[in-house]
C-alpha cells in the first residue's frame, strides 16, 4: 500500500476501543505500580533506547499508556499518540491517578504526523513497540513522518513481534505466507476484530493479566491488519534517509504471542521444543543524520 488508508484505520479504532476495554478488565492497580515506581520497559527496548533522561520521546501508538509512563519514570518528558479514545482516555487517567506526567493525544498516528511537521514540532527519540508495525497501511508515509519530527541526530527505536514469527498458526504450522516481499504488504482482515489476548495469552501468571475481568470477549468490529517483511521496514527508513544503526534479531519473544510458546528461565517465551528456533521479535535503532 502506498497511501495511508485512513478508512480501515477507523474501523481499527472501533475495534481497539471495545478491545483494549476488556484488556484493562484484567489489569491490577497500575496507578499504585507507577505510584510505587514500576517499569513495564523490557530490557531490549532500554538497551536500544540507551539513556533517556531529559530527552523529549514520543510513544506512537502507545494504546493505555503503560509504556509511555514507563519512559517518563527513565527521565524523559514523554508524548503518547494512539488512535484508540478508550486507550488515550485511560492513559490520561493512570497519569492523573500516579502522578506521572505525560501528555496524551488520540490521533491516527499518519494525522499526528503531519500535523507535527507542520508544526514544527521536534523529539529527540521516536518509539514504538509490541504490535504497532502491523497496523501501519503505508511505511513510506510512515517513516518519512518520523524523519520530520526528529531533530537532526534524534532516533527512532523500534521493538516489535517478527513477521516470521506471524506465518505460523496456533499449531505451529506454516500456515501464512511471509509478506511484503515486493515491498507493498499485505491486508489481512479480521472479522472477529482485535482480541482479548490479556485474557487468553499466555501469560495468566503475569501483573497484566491478574483479574478475572471480561468475560467471553466478543469484538463486533472487524480489525484491518498490514502485514510486512523486515525489508520492507528497513527499506522504508533508508528511503526516508534514516541511518540503521542498530538491528537485532532475537530467538525468543516478551510475550507468548503464539500458544505453545514455552517460557525460559530468564522469562522469555521461545518456541515448542520440536520447533527450531526462529527469530521471534526484533529491534531496530535507526538515526536522523545532523546534516
Ligand atoms: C498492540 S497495541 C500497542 C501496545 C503498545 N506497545 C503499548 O505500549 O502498550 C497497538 C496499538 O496501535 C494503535 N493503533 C492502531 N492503528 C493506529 C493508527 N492508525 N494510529 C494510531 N494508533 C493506532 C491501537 O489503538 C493500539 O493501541
Amino acid at each position: 500500500m502506498t497511501t495511508p488508508q485512513r478508512d480501515l484505520h477507523e474501523g481499527n479504532r472501533q475495534s481497539w476501543n471495545v478491545a483494549t476495554e476488556a484488556h484493562n478488565s484484567h489489569k491490577g492497580d497500575q496507578a499504585a505500580f507507577y505510584r510505587d515506581g514500576g517499569n513495564k520497559l523490557y530490557a531490549e527496548e532500554r538497551e536500544l533506547l540507551g539513556d533517556i533522561a531529559g530527552k523529549r520521546v514520543v510513544h506512537l501508538q502507545c494504546n493505555s499508556g503503560q509504556d509511555t509512563l514507563s519512559l517518563v519514570q527513565l527521565g524523559a518528558v514523554a508524548v503518547g499518540v494512539d488512535i484508540s479514545d478508550t486507550a488515550i482516555e485511560f492513559a490520561q487517567q493512570l497519569s492523573r491517578d500516579s502522578g506521572v506526567p505525560a501528555d496524551f493525544v488520540r490521533a491516527d498516528v499518519y494525522d499526528w504526523l503531519e500535523e507535527t511537521e507542520a508544526d514544527g514540532e521536534t523529539f529527540d527519540i521516536v518509539f514504538c513497540s509490541y504490535g504497532a508495525i502491523i497496523w501501519l497501511s503505508d511505511l513510506k508515509t510512515w517513516a518519512k513522518g518520523i524523519s520530520s519530527v526528529l531533530k537532526p541526530g534524534g532516533k527512532l527505536v523500534v521493538v516489535d513481534f517478527h513477521p516470521m514469527s506471524l506465518c505460523f498458526d496456533d499449531d505451529w504450522t506454516l500456515k501464512f505466507p511471509y509478506s511484503g516481499f515486493d515491498g507493498s504488504g499485505s491486508l489481512w482482515v479480521w472479522e472477529d476484530g482485535v482480541g482479548d489476548y490479556v485474557a487468553t495469552e499466555l501469560q495468566q501468571a503475569s501483573p497484566d493479566s491478574e483479574l478475572p475481568g471480561t468475560q467471553k470477549f466478543e469484538n463486533p468490529h472487524p480489525s484491518y491488519e498490514f502485514n510486512w517483511g523486515i525489508a520492507d521496514i528497513l527499506k522504508a527508513l533508508l528511503g526516508a534517509g534514516l541511518v540503521i544503526d542498530r538491528f537485532e534479531e532475537y530467538p525468543y519473544s516478551n510475550s507468548g504471542h503464539i500458544p505453545g510458546m514455552l517460557q525460559d528461565e530468564r522469562g522469555k517465551w521461545v518456541t515448542p521444543p520440536e520447533i527450531p528456533a526462529i527469530p521471534l521479535m526484533y529491534g531496530i535503532t535507526a538515526v536522523k543524520p545532523s546534516d
